[in-house]
């Protein structure tokens, strides 16, 4: 298989730690490239579950796997979770994890900056996973940050604190929140450096070493979260979009050669923000039960709905997307009817796209089309031939809405849950 990226085309949680996990075999690395520990990635293999959050999913497999130059790095988040797998029985060391020095961490101040300001916001917060990834980012941009390559020299890592701190006490003052001295910043940070230094690598090296392998590109979150193309406000702060895979992976642009969205069956997401097709009734709660609808980070429910058509074709478009990965059929088992939306209406215009004017969200009436249910169990089929012939006609209908074909269908949580349909 040649270079490849695994994004998702929804509101995140659509089961890319499963499909990278199986795809993982064919690959010599696996690269996460934005995002940072906001993400949740359940594998199952076997009767064990792993959660990763930060790790790139290929670690489970022993791949070589890169924390990419566009990742935001909480180094006390990442050493706890290398805790947890390696308590699971995976070894993580140098040969098999590299982070890039030129990711920016995430210390304490994000966290809390993070929580405060969402505290603050009532109605209008975005319902964002507490992580410090938006403030974190914010620093990146505003050009404050402390990068892992900081870490290196003592001296500029004090400048760079008190540089961090100066912005950081002055919007702490006025919320009302304690003010942070260097001191404080040292002591979370010395503990720790000796060992994200042992795992960091200059991004020129990562790219080297890369260049020699056959990498698949691990997205986090997923397109409708994009700080760019997504529900903006209501987004993560990282673009997860396609178009950032080179600049977050410490490579070029060509070095990316597929890209394979991945779509639950039906839509979900978390936190706030619109949701055209949600379902706020029965068969809402069904979905989040049968689905086991419960955020990986957070625990928080997720919103359920329709599959929205138009919102993936637009993602899909966007991250020049050719294949899918569709998951989470068997969760539609049981329905008599089932609706995919193909289209909006806002008064009384027709779009075929999300407008971006957040004034015509709450006026969007979802066009749908139904589609029966099939009523039997596809729950952990192998094969196409498993497959009752109206599911397969829902699957159908999704691949000529979208305009892409679906390579992968997964039936269930395992790993060999999974009909690959070529
Ligand atoms: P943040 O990324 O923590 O700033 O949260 C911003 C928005 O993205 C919130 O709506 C979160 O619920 C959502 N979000 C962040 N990470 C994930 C994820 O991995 N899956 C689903 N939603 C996410």
């Amino acid at each position: 298989m040649k270079n490849t990226a695994i994004i998702g085309l929804q509101w995140g949680d659509e089961g890319k730690g499963k499909i990278v996990d199986f795809l993982a075999d064919k690959f010599d690395a696996i690269v996460r490239f934005q995002g940072g520990h906001n993400a949740g990635h359940t594998i199952k293999v076997g009767d064990k579950t792993y959660k990763l959050s930060l790790l790139p999913s290929g670690i489970i497999r022993g791949k070589f796997s890169v924390i990419g130059s566009g990742v935001v790095v909480d180094p006390i988040a990442l050493f706890a979770e290398i805790q947890k797998i390696e308590e699971a029985g995976i070894k993580i060391t140098h040969q098999n994890l590299a982070i890039s020095e030129n990711c920016c961490l995430i210390l304490s101040v994000h966290r809390e900056l993070d929580q405060l300001l969402e505290s603050k916001k009532g109605e209008n917060k975005i319902g964002t996973t507490g992580r410090g990834i938006g403030p974190a980012y914010e620093d990146r941009a505003g050009r404050r940050a402390i990068r892992v390559c900081d870490l290196l020299d003592e001296k500029t890592l004090n400048e760079r604190i008190e540089n961090l701190l100066f912005y950081h006490n002055l919007l702490r003052q006025s919320l009302g929140a304690k003010l942070i001295t260097s001191k404080e910043i040292i002591a979370e940070l010395s503990p720790i450096r000796e060992r994200i230094l042992s795992y960091s690598r200059p991004a020129f090296e990562i790219s080297r070493d890369l260049s020699s392998k056959k990498i698949m590109f691990e997205g986090a979150q997923g397109a409708l979260l994009d700080v760019t193309y997504g529900t903006y406000p209501f987004v993560t702060s990282s673009n997860t979009m396609a178009g950032q895979i080179a600049l977050g992976s410490c490579l070029g642009v060509s070095d990316l050669h597929k890209t394979i969205g991945i779509l639950k069956a039906y839509t979900t997401r978390v936190g706030s923000g619109p949701f055209p097709t949600e379902l706020t009734c029965e068969i809402g709660k069904f979905l989040r039960i049968e689905g086991n609808e419960v955020g990986t980070v957070t625990g928080r429910d997720r919103r359920c709905g329709w599959f929205d058509a138009v919102l993936v074709r637009q993602a899909i478009q966007l991250s020049s997307v050719k294949e899918i990965a569709l998951t989470k059929v068997d969760v539609l088992d049981k329905l008599e009817k089932i609706k995919i939306c193909v289209g909006y209406k806002v008064d009384g215009k027709t779009y075929d796209y999300l407008p971006q004017s957040n004034a015509m969200w709450n006026k969007i009436e979802p066009i749908y089309e139904e589609i029966e249910g099939w009523k039997e169990s596809t729950a952990g089929a192998k094969s196409l031939d498993e497959l009752p012939k109206k599911a397969l006609k829902y699957i159908k209908r999704i691949e000529e809405l979208c305009g892409v074909k679906a390579v992968i269908i997964s039936t269930g949580p395992k790993r060999e849950e999974t009909i690959l349909t070529n």
